[in-house]
């Protein structure tokens, strides 16, 4: 993973996890692209952050009780602007079909939840039919789901997201086969040395999610492979007149 990672796609002037932010996030030169995808009801994966619709859609509910159809219907886009009325929660398969056409760019796929062998296999099937593992890492706060995606994709590259960095950590990331360890801003300003270490033990660094130029410098100073941020645009001018 490059840089400059748009958080949802660029989620700061288009609805996040839409294909309109994905499309910005391009436009303004991220390197790659955060997304997050949840299960349905009826078994589909859908890429939204929340686990019920009603802040980011005109629906109500949670998704895993919703099936896809009815999720399709929704406007996730009007809620951000009247200018993006109209815009879906997209499918996965349509994030891969629209990654296929932007070679160049990568994937942060993020995966909330607890998810099983099985399920995690919907994402990582399609990525490998798709060619794009040398493009994607995928990511979750689960531990179980990381040792999942170890089990149906052995060669897809893992990563582990972290909101502490307990004594043990490196230890876990072994255990799990991480190529990565990905903190909130907070633990790398509580641990200063994190970053040394987890580089030392091999693994990369994408730090969430930062978006002022003043938090930039101080995580690049510190070393962090990437930066997840809500300002793509920016950092990529910031980055450019350094
Ligand atoms: O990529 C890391 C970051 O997205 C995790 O937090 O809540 O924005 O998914 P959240
Ligand atoms: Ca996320």
């Amino acid at each position: 993973m490059s840089q400059v990672i748009a958080h949802r796609g660029n989620s700061s002037v288009a609805p996040q996890n839409t294909l309109a932010a994905l499309e910005a996030a391009w436009r303004a030169g991220a390197h790659a692209v955060e997304i997050d995808v949840q299960l349905t009801g009826d078994g589909q994966v859908v890429v939204l952050h929340d686990e019920t619709l009603d802040a980011t859609t005109d629906g109500t509910g949670e998704v895993a009780s919703t099936d896809l159809r009815a999720i399709r219907a929704l406007d996730a886009g009007g809620w951000f602007s009247p200018a993006y009325s109209g815009q879906r929660v997209p499918t996965f398969g349509e994030v891969v079909q629209l990654l296929e056409t932007r070679p160049g760019t990568d994937l942060l796929l993020e995966v909330k939840g607890s998810w099983s062998v099985d399920q995690v296999r919907l994402v990582t099937d399609p990525v490998l039919e798709a060619g794009l593992e040398a493009r994607v890492v995928v990511q979750s706060f689960w531990p179980e789901t990381v040792a999942a995606l170890r089990e149906a994709a052995p060669g897809l590259r893992r990563a582990l997201l972290v909101v502490h960095a307990p004594p043990d950590l490196l230890q876990v990331c072994a255990e799990l086969g991480v190529v990565a360890c990905n903190p909130h801003g907070l633990v790398l300003a509580q641990h200063p040395d994190l970053v040394d270490r987890l580089h030392r033990a091999g693994l990369q660094v994408m730090v969430w999610t930062l978006n002022d130029p003043e938090d930039w410098a101080t995580a690049l100073a510190m070393g962090v492979d990437a930066v997840i941020t809500d300002r793509p645009d920016r950092m990529v001018g910031w980055l450019a007149a350094r």
